[in-house]
């Protein structure tokens, strides 16, 4: 049984005082972890406070990026191995906002994954469509080709415990959910990739997540689907009552 992981991805927005007063807010009605997986995704800057916040708590702590390297001559870069000793959990990759923004390309995507997996945490990797691409009815092949550059490499093992976020472009802070059957549809296709790629139990296992504009109204009705396994959450996710909301969508 995949356990749901409902994450925040906060962008940059908050300060380190601002974490640990959302994380004081929420931690003591954060759903029971075997039923619910909790986890917040800061900026660099805040994870220090988010950790030292979050400790003893259900919360999981996540980064929004990281680097394929460990160190170097790398101005400006976020170490995954010091993200590892700092007690992250997680880590974002390949949000369309870093491929679009910042140039992100799907092989740079494949060595972060691997860079996560050496330094013992989870890559959460982000795939998702244009407009364009969309209106062009050519999605599936385009998150497929996504899928499959970023997973180049790695073992079964590695992929049954990672998370993929299907996160259509076009959906992302517009308001503009995809329809929970268009997010299933694609949840099931990356499931279906993942079994021709490797195999039925590591299909089984790999949690899909759907992101774009999910909040509480809608957050029920999209974890009902059989394949995602949970959200990943921009401006929902930046109060502490609606993120409370969306990870005690069970009750
Ligand atoms: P949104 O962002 O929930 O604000 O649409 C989702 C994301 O970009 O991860």
């Amino acid at each position: 049984m995949r356990t749901p992981i409902i994450a925040g991805n906060w962008k940059l927005n908050m300060n380190p005082e601002q974490t640990t007063e959302f994380v004081e807010a929420v931690k003591a009605k954060l759903p029971d972890p075997s039923k619910v997986e909790s986890l917040i995704c800061a900026p660099a800057v805040d994870l220090d406070a988010l950790r030292k916040a979050a400790e003893g708590s259900n919360l999981h702590i996540g980064a929004e990026n990281c680097y394929f390297e460990d160190e170097g001559a790398f101005t400006g870069e976020t170490s995954p191995k010091v993200l590892n000793e700092m007690g992250i959990d997680y880590v974002i990759i390949g949000h369309s906002e870093r491929r679009g923004y910042f140039h992100e390309t799907d092989e740079d995507i494949n060595k972060k994954a691997k860079a996560i997996f050496a330094n013992n945490m989870t890559p959460i990797i982000c795939c998702g469509e244009s407009l364009e691409t969309r209106e062009a009815n050519k999605q599936e092949e385009w998150v497929v080709a996504q899928i499959k550059a970023a997973l180049e490499g790695l073992t079964a093992e590695q992929v049954s415990s990672l998370v993929i976020a299907y996160e259509p472009i076009w959906a992302i802070g517009t308001g503009k959910t995809a329809s929970s059957d268009q997010a299933e549809e694609m949840c099931k296709t990356i499931r279906e990739t993942i079994k021709d790629l490797y195999n039925e139990e590591t299909a089984e296992n790999v949690r899909i997540q759907y992101g774009g504009s999910v909040k509480p109204a809608n957050v029920k009705e999209l974890m009902s689907k059989p394949d995602i396994d949970g959200g990943l959450v921009g401006g929902a996710s930046l109060d502490p009552e609606s993120f409370l909301a969306l990870v005690n969508y069970q009750d």
